[in-house]
């Protein structure tokens, strides 16, 4: 018989009744060290006493209005990212999925106002993952996502990830956008180069075609700037952003610059609940947080102190590790043993990582995860490298 909830997930059996911090509690006292962060979610850890204060006084205000009246909330946030980004505008979501569609949209808005409606290729690359929905499956293209699912959505060029001299054919008189992550979380937290965002940046002056990242997992903090293209010191036309912005409450935003926003006028695209007020009020304190002085150096040396303990553990454990990966809070470990069973030993030793494609576990903390939690973390996964390879053995 099919459960009550339609079973898409293969579900650890684990349910959780609080967190605090970096750590998720069960019914029955156990504690579990997060390193997933409900994959890029919880960037300030579970139930940070300032997001708890900013949700309830806003519940206790206002819960919902309709976005046919200002949302002060939402401008407010809004505000907020155009002062810290590349940004003019803004347009708020409830996940990234969403945001992704809007990405589309607006790209191919852009290209028939100017007069080019032939303009409409989005050009993406193998590995990529820009949420389920049939666009977004349509975007990222792999077979696993796909399958079923057709007559898929149009007007999609899949690219090899790094392979330049394709990307330079592949762009044409019919390219409207080129969209990307700069850090693929679950390709397999595959970090872009900063010297291919540039070359891509150049291709997208060049062609005109704009250029869409997407920030959902890899921003608001999580490579220890803000948004993590500002490494390469080139900026998009275009950014989807979401799970880190909202640190639990579903939240995601589409921000973009005034020209490639221009085709976006009032009725070409709506949310009944995208910015209101709750979201907004938990994502102007988020920002208002990873924002803070010292709060993204923090970030920056956290992530090389738990880098360097990860590259010690490939060194030591070279039978089940490859490699490490990643910038600042998004890492992974690059497994030589099925990676799944890494995070089934992991669970046995009270932690919890996320296993990503190319055989990657995948480990991201909330951004404020203190020292004494990373050295917790290693030690732990140093035991878990230990059980799967007694696994191995017998
Ligand atoms: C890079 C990227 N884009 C888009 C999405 C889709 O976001 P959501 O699950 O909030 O719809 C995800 C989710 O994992 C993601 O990692």
């Amino acid at each position: 018989m099919i459960p009550a909830v339609l079973p898409t997930y293969n579900r650890a059996p684990l349910a959780f009744s609080h967190g605090e911090g970096s750590w998720l509690v069960t019914e029955d006292g156990r504690r579990y060290l997060d390193l997933g962060a409900g994959i890029a979610v919880n960037a300030l850890g579970h139930a940070h006493p300032a997001l708890v204060e900013v949700l309830a006084a806003q519940a206790a205000r206002l819960w919902h209005v309709s976005n046919l009246y200002r949302i002060p909330e939402q401008e407010r946030l809004a505000e907020m990212l155009v002062e810290r980004t590349f940004a003019d505008t803004v347009f708020f979501t409830n996940s990234g999925t969403e945001a992704a569609e809007l990405a589309i949209k607006m790209a191919r808005k852009y290209w028939y106002e100017k007069g080019q409606p032939e303009r409409v290729e989005i050009l993406c690359f193998e590995g990529a993952f820009h949420g389920r929905s049939t666009g977004a499956i349509a975007a990222a293209g792999s077979e696993k996502m796909v399958k079923g699912f057709g007559p898929l959505m149009p007007g999609f060029v899949h690219l090899k990830f790094g392979d330049h001299d394709a990307l330079r054919a592949a762009i044409g008189p019919r390219t409207a956008a080129i969209m990307v992550e700069p850090v693929q979380g679950e390709g397999g937290i595959r970090v872009l180069p900063d010297a291919c965002l540039k070359g891509l940046r150049d291709l997208c002056d060049e062609s005109g075609a704009l250029m869409i990242l997407d920030e959902v997992q890899c921003g608001m903090g999580r490579t220890g700037r803000l948004f993590a293209h500002e490494w390469s010191g080139v900026a998009p036309d275009i950014m989807m952003v979401a799970k880190g912005i909202g640190g639990g409450f579903p939240l995601g935003a589409v921000l973009a610059t005034e020209a490639a926003a221009a085709g976006m006028v009032a009725g070409t695209h709506g949310s009944t609940y995208g910015g209101n007020p709750l979201g907004c009020a938990v994502g102007a304190k988020v920002v208002e947080i990873v924002s803070e002085d010292g709060f993204l150096g923090a970030v920056q040396a956290k992530g090389a102190r738990f880098r360097q303990g990860l590259e010690a553990l490939v060194a030591s454990h070279p039978e089940v590790f490859e490699a490490v990966r990643g910038q600042g809070l998004i890492l992974g470990l690059k497994c030589r043993v099925p990676n799944t069973d890494v995070v089934k030993a992991a669970y046995a030793e009270n932690l919890l990582t996320v296993p990503a494609a190319d055989n990657v576990l995948r480990l991201l903390p909330a951004l404020n995860i203190p020292d004494a939690d990373i050295a917790e973390a290693l030690a732990r996964l140093d035991r878990a490298a230990g059980r799967v390879k007694a696994d191995v053995a017998a």
